[in-house]
């Protein structure tokens, strides 16, 4: 599915622009390492929608999430198999369903982190410019700082997909940097 219609399909069923940021910001990390991997294009679109999707169901069916989206919206969408079982693994205690494939556990590992990142970034005069990987481990270990970010998560995020914390998040902030979504 073409990015442009994936839009359509998340503005139809989110409106509010944090979880719209939030959604693209891991739409855009699923993307930049589909792309280190050098992934067949329609792979890469298959860790695209993933990301962008992930949360789809959030806004509308918050206690059902992601579980109505998996059985009502998505396998309506015509994506693949392995966006819906990425979509279930994110939410491993909501689904009973654990990240296993490599696109599921990249959809485990972007998805805290971003909004962590995100979070840091509104408290930074330069936003998403010169942030630095340490500075947002730094943050990580302030319990009171965006305290709604499973700490947990984030660190068994990395260790599935097998590499540090340190590099994880400046992948991403480089990924987050070459994007539209923070003005810079
Ligand atoms: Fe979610
Ligand atoms: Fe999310």
């Amino acid at each position: 599915m073409e990015k442009e219609q994936l839009n359509v399909i998340l503005n139809q069923y989110i409106k509010s622009s944090s979880l719209i940021k939030h959604s693209k910001m891991v739409a855009i990390a699923m993307e930049y390492y589909a792309r280190i991997y050098t992934l067949p294009e329609n792979e890469v679109s298959d860790w695209y929608a993933a990301g962008l999707l992930h949360d789809l169901d959030w806004e509308m069916y918050p206690e059902e999430h992601p579980n109505y989206s998996v059985e009502n919206i998505l396998p309506k969408l015509g994506v693949s198999l392995d966006v819906i079982n990425a979509i279930k693994a994110h939410a491993p205690q909501r689904t009973n369903y654990f990240p296993n494939s490599k696109i599921e556990t990249h959809l485990f590992a972007c998805d805290e982190i971003s909004g962590f990142i995100n979070a840091v970034t509104l408290v930074r005069p330069n936003g998403i410019k010169d942030l630095e990987s340490k500075s947002v481990i730094k943050r990580l270990k302030e319990k009171s700082f965006a305290a709604n970010v499973n700490r947990d998560d984030i660190y068994k995020g990395v260790e599935l997909i097998g590499i540090t914390l340190e590099d994880h998040i400046k992948n991403l902030i480089s990924a987050f940097s070459k994007s539209d979504l923070f003005n810079i």
